[in-house]
Protein backbone atom coordinates (compact mmCIF):
# COMPACT_ATOMS: atom_id res chain seq x y z
CA UNK A 1 0.00 0.00 0.00
CA UNK A 2 1.65 3.60 -1.24
CA UNK A 3 1.78 6.15 1.69
CA UNK A 4 -1.69 7.84 0.10
CA UNK A 5 -3.74 4.66 1.03
CA UNK A 6 -2.36 4.11 3.74
CA UNK A 7 -3.02 7.64 4.72
CA UNK A 8 -6.61 7.33 3.26
CA UNK A 9 -6.94 4.04 5.68
CA UNK A 10 -6.10 5.84 8.75
CA UNK A 11 -8.50 9.30 8.11
CA UNK A 12 -11.27 6.79 7.86
CA UNK A 13 -10.71 4.72 10.84
CA UNK A 14 -10.09 7.91 12.80
CA UNK A 15 -13.32 9.36 11.97
CA UNK A 16 -14.99 6.49 12.92
CA UNK A 17 -13.69 6.71 16.59
CA UNK A 18 -14.14 10.48 16.24
CA UNK A 19 -17.92 10.04 15.91
CA UNK A 20 -17.47 8.02 18.67
CA UNK A 21 -15.71 9.92 20.95
CA UNK A 22 -17.94 12.80 19.97
CA UNK A 23 -21.74 11.23 20.26
CA UNK A 24 -20.27 9.69 23.71
CA UNK A 25 -20.43 13.49 25.06
CA UNK A 26 -23.18 14.41 22.89
CA UNK A 27 -26.12 16.11 25.60
CA UNK A 28 -29.66 17.49 24.75
CA UNK A 29 -32.27 18.49 26.39
CA UNK A 30 -33.98 21.99 28.26
CA UNK A 31 -32.21 23.98 30.83
CA UNK A 32 -34.28 24.34 34.22
CA UNK A 33 -33.54 27.69 33.84
CA UNK A 34 -35.22 29.49 31.52
CA UNK A 35 -36.22 26.28 29.59
CA UNK A 36 -33.63 26.73 26.66
CA UNK A 37 -33.35 23.52 24.35
CA UNK A 38 -29.61 22.79 24.11
CA UNK A 39 -27.88 20.51 21.95
CA UNK A 40 -24.09 20.18 22.33
CA UNK A 41 -21.10 18.33 22.95
CA UNK A 42 -18.97 18.53 26.59
CA UNK A 43 -15.40 18.30 26.27
CA UNK A 44 -15.04 15.10 28.13
CA UNK A 45 -17.91 13.17 29.74
CA UNK A 46 -15.85 12.49 33.25
CA UNK A 47 -14.15 16.07 33.63
CA UNK A 48 -15.98 18.60 31.66
CA UNK A 49 -19.35 18.20 31.44
CA UNK A 50 -21.08 21.75 30.64
CA UNK A 51 -20.62 23.62 27.28
CA UNK A 52 -17.46 25.07 27.13
CA UNK A 53 -16.70 28.20 24.19
CA UNK A 54 -14.28 27.46 22.41
CA UNK A 55 -13.95 23.73 22.56
CA UNK A 56 -17.81 23.66 21.18
CA UNK A 57 -16.04 26.00 18.59
CA UNK A 58 -13.64 22.86 17.60
CA UNK A 59 -15.97 20.63 18.43
CA UNK A 60 -18.62 22.48 15.61
CA UNK A 61 -15.42 22.20 13.09
CA UNK A 62 -14.82 18.10 13.44
CA UNK A 63 -18.58 18.08 13.07
CA UNK A 64 -18.69 19.50 9.81
CA UNK A 65 -16.55 16.13 8.64
CA UNK A 66 -19.08 13.77 11.11
CA UNK A 67 -22.88 15.48 10.93
CA UNK A 68 -23.04 18.59 9.26
CA UNK A 69 -26.37 18.74 11.27
CA UNK A 70 -25.03 18.40 14.48
CA UNK A 71 -22.07 21.42 13.79
CA UNK A 72 -25.33 23.27 13.54
CA UNK A 73 -27.06 22.99 17.05
CA UNK A 74 -23.91 23.42 18.69
CA UNK A 75 -23.23 26.68 17.57
CA UNK A 76 -26.51 27.70 18.18
CA UNK A 77 -26.52 26.54 21.28
CA UNK A 78 -23.16 28.47 22.14
CA UNK A 79 -24.91 31.50 20.51
CA UNK A 80 -28.09 30.75 23.23
CA UNK A 81 -25.17 32.21 26.40
CA UNK A 82 -24.52 35.86 24.29
CA UNK A 83 -25.56 38.75 27.02
CA UNK A 84 -27.83 41.63 25.29
CA UNK A 85 -24.73 43.47 25.38
CA UNK A 86 -22.39 41.13 23.01
CA UNK A 87 -20.41 39.19 25.94
CA UNK A 88 -20.18 35.63 25.44
CA UNK A 89 -19.31 33.28 28.29
CA UNK A 90 -16.24 30.41 28.61
CA UNK A 91 -19.52 28.32 29.72
CA UNK A 92 -22.79 28.02 29.59
CA UNK A 93 -24.07 25.41 32.74
CA UNK A 94 -26.67 24.18 31.13
CA UNK A 95 -27.63 21.76 33.92
CA UNK A 96 -25.24 23.30 36.75
CA UNK A 97 -23.82 20.59 39.39
CA UNK A 98 -22.46 22.35 42.18
CA UNK A 99 -19.79 19.49 43.13
CA UNK A 100 -18.29 19.45 39.45
CA UNK A 101 -18.45 23.50 39.52
CA UNK A 102 -16.77 23.22 43.11
CA UNK A 103 -13.64 22.25 41.33
CA UNK A 104 -13.24 24.74 38.73
CA UNK A 105 -11.87 28.19 39.58
CA UNK A 106 -15.30 29.94 38.02
CA UNK A 107 -16.25 33.79 38.04
CA UNK A 108 -19.88 33.80 37.13
CA UNK A 109 -22.01 36.20 35.39
CA UNK A 110 -25.29 34.28 36.75
CA UNK A 111 -25.92 30.91 37.71
CA UNK A 112 -25.84 30.08 34.72
CA UNK A 113 -23.21 31.37 33.03
CA UNK A 114 -19.89 32.00 33.76
CA UNK A 115 -18.03 36.28 33.63
CA UNK A 116 -15.07 35.10 31.79
CA UNK A 117 -14.15 34.55 27.88
CA UNK A 118 -12.20 32.60 25.76
CA UNK A 119 -10.33 32.94 22.58
CA UNK A 120 -13.00 34.23 19.70
CA UNK A 121 -12.80 31.22 17.59
CA UNK A 122 -16.83 31.37 17.34
CA UNK A 123 -16.27 33.03 13.95
CA UNK A 124 -14.38 30.96 12.20
CA UNK A 125 -16.71 28.10 13.56
CA UNK A 126 -19.09 29.61 12.15
CA UNK A 127 -17.80 30.17 8.39
CA UNK A 128 -16.63 26.46 8.38
CA UNK A 129 -20.63 25.25 9.29
CA UNK A 130 -22.05 27.59 6.59
CA UNK A 131 -19.42 26.49 4.53
CA UNK A 132 -20.17 22.69 5.20
CA UNK A 133 -23.81 23.28 5.17
CA UNK A 134 -24.87 26.00 2.83
CA UNK A 135 -27.29 27.07 5.46
CA UNK A 136 -28.32 30.50 5.62
CA UNK A 137 -30.76 29.94 7.98
CA UNK A 138 -27.77 28.79 10.29
CA UNK A 139 -26.11 31.74 9.13
CA UNK A 140 -28.74 33.81 10.69
CA UNK A 141 -29.11 32.65 13.57
CA UNK A 142 -25.93 32.98 14.73
CA UNK A 143 -23.64 35.48 12.61
CA UNK A 144 -25.08 38.54 14.87
CA UNK A 145 -24.15 37.01 18.03
CA UNK A 146 -20.50 37.00 17.07
CA UNK A 147 -20.25 39.58 15.28
CA UNK A 148 -21.55 41.42 18.45
CA UNK A 149 -19.20 39.30 20.80
CA UNK A 150 -15.93 40.55 18.25
CA UNK A 151 -17.44 44.17 19.05
CA UNK A 152 -17.75 43.75 22.78
CA UNK A 153 -14.07 42.63 22.75
CA UNK A 154 -12.54 45.80 21.21
CA UNK A 155 -15.23 48.01 23.43
CA UNK A 156 -14.24 46.40 26.72
CA UNK A 157 -11.60 44.71 26.59
CA UNK A 158 -9.20 46.88 24.72
CA UNK A 159 -8.92 50.43 26.74
CA UNK A 160 -6.20 51.68 25.58
CA UNK A 161 -6.97 51.26 22.33
CA UNK A 162 -3.72 50.23 20.67
CA UNK A 163 -5.92 47.08 18.65
CA UNK A 164 -5.25 44.26 21.03
CA UNK A 165 -7.46 42.50 23.62
CA UNK A 166 -6.59 41.68 27.16
CA UNK A 167 -7.54 38.20 29.23
CA UNK A 168 -7.97 39.33 32.79
CA UNK A 169 -7.17 35.64 34.21
CA UNK A 170 -5.39 32.68 33.17
CA UNK A 171 -8.26 30.86 31.94
CA UNK A 172 -10.10 32.90 29.54
CA UNK A 173 -6.71 32.66 27.24
CA UNK A 174 -7.89 28.55 27.02
CA UNK A 175 -3.92 27.81 27.95
CA UNK A 176 -4.32 28.29 31.61
CA UNK A 177 -1.00 27.32 32.91
CA UNK A 178 1.21 28.36 30.55
CA UNK A 179 4.83 29.25 32.18
CA UNK A 180 4.35 32.78 30.47
CA UNK A 181 2.01 34.00 32.84
CA UNK A 182 4.15 32.94 35.98
CA UNK A 183 5.25 36.23 36.84
CA UNK A 184 1.90 38.08 37.29
CA UNK A 185 0.98 34.64 39.36
CA UNK A 186 4.13 35.09 41.82
CA UNK A 187 5.47 31.75 40.10
CA UNK A 188 2.99 29.13 40.82
CA UNK A 189 5.09 25.28 41.66
CA UNK A 190 2.28 23.65 41.15
CA UNK A 191 -1.97 23.30 40.59
CA UNK A 192 -2.76 24.18 44.20
CA UNK A 193 -0.34 27.17 44.15
CA UNK A 194 -2.38 27.90 40.58
CA UNK A 195 -5.43 27.83 42.26
CA UNK A 196 -4.16 29.99 45.18
CA UNK A 197 -3.21 32.51 42.94
CA UNK A 198 -6.40 32.61 40.41
CA UNK A 199 -8.73 32.80 43.70
CA UNK A 200 -6.96 35.43 45.03
CA UNK A 201 -6.81 37.37 41.80
CA UNK A 202 -10.64 36.88 41.41
CA UNK A 203 -10.83 37.96 45.38
CA UNK A 204 -9.63 41.27 44.14
CA UNK A 205 -12.32 41.70 41.17
CA UNK A 206 -15.03 40.62 43.80
CA UNK A 207 -15.62 44.32 44.91
CA UNK A 208 -15.16 45.49 40.86
CA UNK A 209 -18.34 43.47 39.74
CA UNK A 210 -18.54 42.50 36.44
CA UNK A 211 -17.17 45.57 34.88
CA UNK A 212 -14.60 44.82 32.65
CA UNK A 213 -12.74 48.19 32.26
CA UNK A 214 -12.53 48.55 35.74
CA UNK A 215 -11.20 45.02 36.34
CA UNK A 216 -8.37 46.09 33.53
CA UNK A 217 -8.11 49.17 34.90
CA UNK A 218 -7.28 47.41 38.50
CA UNK A 219 -4.16 45.70 36.92
CA UNK A 220 -4.07 42.54 39.19
CA UNK A 221 -3.81 40.16 36.12
CA UNK A 222 -3.51 41.83 32.54
CA UNK A 223 -2.39 40.18 29.68
CA UNK A 224 -2.30 41.15 26.00
CA UNK A 225 -1.97 37.48 24.53
CA UNK A 226 -0.74 36.19 21.39
CA UNK A 227 -2.55 33.45 20.71
CA UNK A 228 -5.97 35.30 21.35
CA UNK A 229 -5.26 38.35 19.52
CA UNK A 230 -4.53 36.22 16.53
CA UNK A 231 -7.55 34.21 17.04
CA UNK A 232 -9.27 37.28 17.42
CA UNK A 233 -7.25 38.88 14.09
CA UNK A 234 -8.34 35.48 11.91
CA UNK A 235 -12.00 35.67 13.39
CA UNK A 236 -12.39 39.17 12.27
CA UNK A 237 -11.09 37.69 9.03
CA UNK A 238 -13.76 35.68 8.70
CA UNK A 239 -16.32 37.85 9.75
CA UNK A 240 -15.56 39.81 6.73
CA UNK A 241 -16.20 37.15 4.48
CA UNK A 242 -19.37 36.13 5.68
CA UNK A 243 -20.94 39.48 5.99
CA UNK A 244 -23.08 40.62 2.99
CA UNK A 245 -22.78 44.41 3.40
CA UNK A 246 -19.48 45.20 1.76
CA UNK A 247 -19.16 48.05 4.03
CA UNK A 248 -19.14 46.31 7.08
CA UNK A 249 -16.91 43.62 5.32
CA UNK A 250 -14.26 46.33 4.60
CA UNK A 251 -14.60 47.37 8.42
CA UNK A 252 -13.51 43.73 9.55
CA UNK A 253 -10.95 43.88 6.92
CA UNK A 254 -8.90 46.88 8.13
CA UNK A 255 -9.94 46.06 11.70
CA UNK A 256 -8.20 42.90 10.95
CA UNK A 257 -4.76 44.33 9.42
CA UNK A 258 -4.99 46.75 12.64
CA UNK A 259 -4.93 43.41 15.09
CA UNK A 260 -2.20 42.30 12.82
CA UNK A 261 -0.05 45.95 12.64
CA UNK A 262 -0.43 45.78 16.62
CA UNK A 263 0.64 42.33 17.36
CA UNK A 264 3.82 43.43 14.78
CA UNK A 265 4.16 46.16 16.17
CA UNK A 266 4.18 45.23 19.97
CA UNK A 267 4.60 41.29 20.42
CA UNK A 268 7.27 40.58 17.31
CA UNK A 269 10.90 40.88 18.73
CA UNK A 270 13.15 40.65 15.63
CA UNK A 271 15.74 39.68 17.58
CA UNK A 272 14.09 36.48 18.76
CA UNK A 273 12.30 35.91 15.26
CA UNK A 274 9.53 35.48 17.61
CA UNK A 275 5.90 37.20 18.85
CA UNK A 276 5.85 37.55 23.35
CA UNK A 277 2.48 38.08 25.06
CA UNK A 278 2.20 41.59 26.79
CA UNK A 279 2.18 41.19 30.67
CA UNK A 280 0.29 44.40 32.53
CA UNK A 281 -0.56 47.76 31.46
CA UNK A 282 2.80 48.77 31.07
CA UNK A 283 2.67 46.00 28.68
CA UNK A 284 6.05 43.93 29.58
CA UNK A 285 7.06 41.56 27.20
CA UNK A 286 7.41 38.01 28.23
CA UNK A 287 10.59 36.28 28.05
CA UNK A 288 9.11 32.71 27.52
CA UNK A 289 8.85 31.38 23.97
CA UNK A 290 5.17 29.12 24.25
CA UNK A 291 3.50 28.16 21.16
CA UNK A 292 1.18 31.58 21.24
CA UNK A 293 4.82 32.56 19.82
CA UNK A 294 3.65 31.18 16.10
CA UNK A 295 -0.14 31.85 16.47
CA UNK A 296 0.05 35.01 14.29
CA UNK A 297 0.73 32.16 11.54
CA UNK A 298 -3.23 31.84 11.15
CA UNK A 299 -3.46 35.45 10.28
CA UNK A 300 -3.75 36.26 6.52
CA UNK A 301 -0.99 38.98 5.81
CA UNK A 302 1.66 38.09 7.31
CA UNK A 303 4.54 39.11 6.30
CA UNK A 304 5.85 36.11 4.50
CA UNK A 305 9.88 37.37 5.71
CA UNK A 306 8.47 37.04 9.92
CA UNK A 307 6.28 33.46 8.86
CA UNK A 308 9.89 32.02 7.55
CA UNK A 309 11.71 32.84 10.76
CA UNK A 310 8.73 31.16 12.98
CA UNK A 311 8.88 28.14 10.54
CA UNK A 312 12.98 27.98 9.95
CA UNK A 313 13.99 29.38 13.13
CA UNK A 314 11.65 27.84 15.58
CA UNK A 315 9.09 25.32 14.26
CA UNK A 316 11.46 23.38 12.68
CA UNK A 317 13.96 23.46 15.65
CA UNK A 318 14.76 20.45 17.79
CA UNK A 319 15.78 22.60 20.75
CA UNK A 320 12.17 23.91 20.57
CA UNK A 321 9.04 23.07 19.27
CA UNK A 322 10.79 20.38 16.75
CA UNK A 323 10.05 17.23 18.93
CA UNK A 324 8.97 13.65 18.10
CA UNK A 325 5.32 14.02 18.53
CA UNK A 326 5.30 18.32 17.65
CA UNK A 327 4.29 20.87 18.62
CA UNK A 328 4.76 21.13 22.15
CA UNK A 329 2.94 23.83 23.93
CA UNK A 330 6.17 25.31 25.18
CA UNK A 331 9.55 25.25 23.63
CA UNK A 332 11.41 22.55 25.06
CA UNK A 333 14.37 25.42 25.96
CA UNK A 334 11.91 27.62 27.78
CA UNK A 335 11.70 28.04 31.43
CA UNK A 336 8.81 26.35 32.90
CA UNK A 337 8.95 23.57 29.75
CA UNK A 338 7.10 20.64 31.67
CA UNK A 339 6.25 17.66 29.31
CA UNK A 340 4.29 16.04 31.66
CA UNK A 341 0.78 17.19 32.97
CA UNK A 342 1.00 17.03 36.71
CA UNK A 343 -2.07 17.04 38.28
CA UNK A 344 -3.64 19.38 35.96
CA UNK A 345 -0.24 21.74 35.49
CA UNK A 346 -1.66 22.46 32.27
CA UNK A 347 0.05 24.18 28.63
CA UNK A 348 3.29 23.47 29.91
CA UNK A 349 4.81 21.37 27.16
CA UNK A 350 2.51 18.96 26.00
CA UNK A 351 1.20 18.88 22.39
CA UNK A 352 -2.08 19.25 22.19
CA UNK A 353 -4.37 18.78 18.96
CA UNK A 354 -6.05 22.45 18.47
CA UNK A 355 -2.82 24.00 18.51
CA UNK A 356 -1.65 21.51 16.07
CA UNK A 357 -4.98 21.76 13.91
CA UNK A 358 -4.57 25.56 13.90
CA UNK A 359 -0.92 25.38 12.78
CA UNK A 360 -1.02 22.80 10.50
CA UNK A 361 -3.96 24.46 8.72
CA UNK A 362 -1.45 27.90 8.47
CA UNK A 363 1.44 26.14 7.14
CA UNK A 364 -0.63 24.63 4.50
CA UNK A 365 -2.14 27.42 3.38
CA UNK A 366 1.08 29.27 3.37
CA UNK A 367 3.11 26.85 1.17
CA UNK A 368 4.69 25.14 3.55
CA UNK A 369 3.20 21.36 3.14
CA UNK A 370 5.90 19.51 4.13
CA UNK A 371 5.85 20.85 7.64
CA UNK A 372 1.99 20.51 8.03
CA UNK A 373 2.30 16.80 6.88
CA UNK A 374 4.73 16.17 9.61
CA UNK A 375 2.38 17.87 12.56
CA UNK A 376 -0.80 15.89 10.55
CA UNK A 377 0.94 12.55 10.40
CA UNK A 378 2.36 13.33 14.67
CA UNK A 379 -1.23 14.34 15.54
CA UNK A 380 -2.98 10.72 13.62
CA UNK A 381 -0.05 8.89 15.02
CA UNK A 382 -0.79 9.70 19.05
CA UNK A 383 -4.63 9.40 18.57
CA UNK A 384 -4.16 5.68 17.17
CA UNK A 385 -1.56 5.53 19.50
CA UNK A 386 -2.93 6.95 22.63
CA UNK A 387 -6.50 7.43 21.95
CA UNK A 388 -8.41 10.75 22.14
CA UNK A 389 -6.81 12.79 25.44
CA UNK A 390 -6.69 15.92 26.32
CA UNK A 391 -2.96 16.17 25.66
CA UNK A 392 0.09 14.34 24.99
CA UNK A 393 3.35 14.01 26.38
CA UNK A 394 5.49 15.47 23.21
CA UNK A 395 8.42 12.65 23.61
CA UNK A 396 7.17 9.54 24.46
CA UNK A 397 3.29 10.51 22.91
CA UNK A 398 1.86 8.94 25.98
CA UNK A 399 -1.76 10.28 26.80
CA UNK A 400 -2.67 12.69 29.66
CA UNK A 401 -5.27 13.97 31.85
CA UNK A 402 -9.02 13.59 30.41
CA UNK A 403 -10.20 11.01 28.37
CA UNK A 404 -11.91 11.13 25.47
CA UNK A 405 -11.55 14.10 24.92
CA UNK A 406 -13.89 16.63 22.18
CA UNK A 407 -11.38 18.93 20.54
CA UNK A 408 -8.86 15.74 20.30
CA UNK A 409 -12.03 15.17 16.75
CA UNK A 410 -10.17 18.09 15.10
CA UNK A 411 -7.46 15.34 13.97
CA UNK A 412 -10.48 14.60 11.40
CA UNK A 413 -9.51 18.18 9.82
CA UNK A 414 -5.81 17.82 9.61
CA UNK A 415 -4.43 18.22 6.14
CA UNK A 416 -2.88 15.71 4.38
C1 LIG B 1 -8.95 23.12 30.18
C2 LIG B 1 -8.29 23.82 28.98
C3 LIG B 1 -9.25 24.80 28.37
C4 LIG B 1 -10.52 24.06 27.96
C5 LIG B 1 -11.13 23.34 29.17
C6 LIG B 1 -12.29 22.43 28.79
O1 LIG B 1 -9.22 24.03 31.18
O2 LIG B 1 -7.12 24.42 29.37
O3 LIG B 1 -8.68 25.43 27.26
O4 LIG B 1 -11.44 24.91 27.39
O5 LIG B 1 -10.16 22.52 29.77
O6 LIG B 1 -11.86 21.45 27.90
Amino acid sequence: MNDDARRAQTRERLRERARATLAAAHRTGVSPWEGRHYDYHCPSPRSYPFQWFWDSCFHAIALTRIDVDLAKAELRSLVQGARPDGFMPHIIFWRPDRAVMDNQTLRLSTPYLSASIQPPVIALAIERVYRASGDDAFLAATLPAAAAFFRWLRDSRDPDGDGLIAVVQPDESGVDASPKYDPLLGYPRDNDDLVRAINGIYARYAPLGNDDRRIIAADVFVVEDVLVNSIYAQGLQSLARLTADPAEAEEYRAWARRVLDALIAKCYDPARGLFLDLLGAEERRTEVNTISALFPLIVEGLDPAIAERLVVEHLRNPDEYALPYPVPSVAADAPGFNPDHPHGFIWRGPTWVNSNWFLARALHDRGYGDDARRIGDATRALVEMSGFRECYNPYTGEGQNAGDFGWTTLVVDLPD
